[in-house]
């Protein structure tokens, strides 16, 4: 990634970094495990945290470098070991839970500048669909070319397709592929003057659908799902199979997902994600593919300082 759109990325995700930081000093999670390596299950009783809550915390802490993990057990990182556990002589828990206390402070300075920020910001949703543009026009789009061959291909189905940036690079680069973007009325709106600037409607067609209601169809001999995949809240088995069920046999799967490390220590922005919304680790997607039914499960390309891997199988 350029440096800086590097720059303005760590900045983005930064303030998710810092209330993690400001959540396991609340939970006193160094001082707890500066007496012994413990178990989420251990800390979970200890804190009276919610466990599967607690362990995403935990999974970050790893990956921000301030715990480690020897099987399932977490300790301090050196880091945390010399300046979060109280009645260390350089420790810092109080700065960082001042911090935690002036937050607000943060979250209420848009309104301290703007009567109404929500209305400045405009739609909501519409910043989170042409966030997926931005993000795929500044280098993902490219990243996900050299990541997945296309060759051959003729009809894709992107679900979940978002502002239809994926299909616009796969149709430029193979002049005979046709995309058919599946997403809610709402996204398609979006998609819809996003492909039509680019100029791209005759090759890539709208269909308005919910995919926990509606079929994907049949006939594709290429499914993208990037970024729809979101852990084991998302419904994953569910997409998976109607996405198999859609596909001409040899017919290639493309996922491209915030993916955890096998151990579920990192990486920063999978594991920050994941707090949010929710993140499987590398053999939990490969092991929902392929009980949908693919094969030749693999990852394509990985690129942690974006938080992107791109998996791909076949039918
Ligand atoms: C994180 S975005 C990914 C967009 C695009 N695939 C990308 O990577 O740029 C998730 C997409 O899923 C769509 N989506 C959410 N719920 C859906 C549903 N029930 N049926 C179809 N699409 C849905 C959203 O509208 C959004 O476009």
């Amino acid at each position: 990634m350029e440096e800086g759109l590097k720059y303005l990325n760590d900045l983005t995700w930064a303030y998710r970094a810092s209330r993690t930081l400001q959540c396991a000093c609340l939970l006193k999670l160094f001082t707890r495990l500066s007496v012994r390596p413990m178990t989420a299950e251990q800390l979970s009783a200890q804190c009276g945290s919610p466990l599967q809550k607690l362990e995403k915390l935990l999974i970050a802490c790893c990956a921000i470098g301030l715990l480690n993990k020897h099987d399932a057990l977490y300790e301090n990182s050196a880091l945390s070991d010399k300046y979060l556990v109280e009645g260390r002589p350089q420790y810092q828990g109080n700065i960082v839970m001042h911090a935690a206390n002036v937050w607000n402070v943060w979250t209420g300075l848009p309104f301290q500048l703007v009567d109404n920020p929500s209305e400045t910001a405009g739609s909501e949703h519409e910043n989170f669909i042409l966030g997926m543009h931005n993000l795929t026009m500044a280098g993902r789009g490219d990243f996900f070319l050299q990541s997945v061959n296309l060759s051959g291909r003729k009809r894709l189905l992107d679900v979940g397709g978002g502002p239809g940036t994926y299909s616009i690079f796969a149709c430029k680069r193979y002049p005979v592929l046709q995309s058919t973007l599946f997403d809610i009325p709402e996204t398609i709106a979006i998609a819809r003057s996003v492909i039509e600037k680019e100029g791209m409607l005759d090759r890539i067609s709208l269909r308005s659908a919910d995919w926990d209601v509606n079929d994907f169809g049949s006939g594709f001999d290429v499914v993208l799902m990037s970024n729809v995949l979101h852990g084991p809240n998302s419904n994953a088995p569910g997409k998976l199979r109607k996405a198999y069920n859609c596909m001409e046999p040899g017919g290639l799967l493309a996922v491209q997902e915030f993916m955890l490390n096998d151990d579920k220590t990192g990486p920063t922005i999978p594991a920050l994600f994941s707090i949010m919304v929710g993140a499987y680790s590398r053999p939990e997607l490969f092991a929902a593919i392929e009980q949908a039914g693919f094969e030749n499960v693999r990852i394509a390309a990985q690129d942690d300082s974006i938080g992107s891997t791109w998996i791909t199988a076949l039918k």
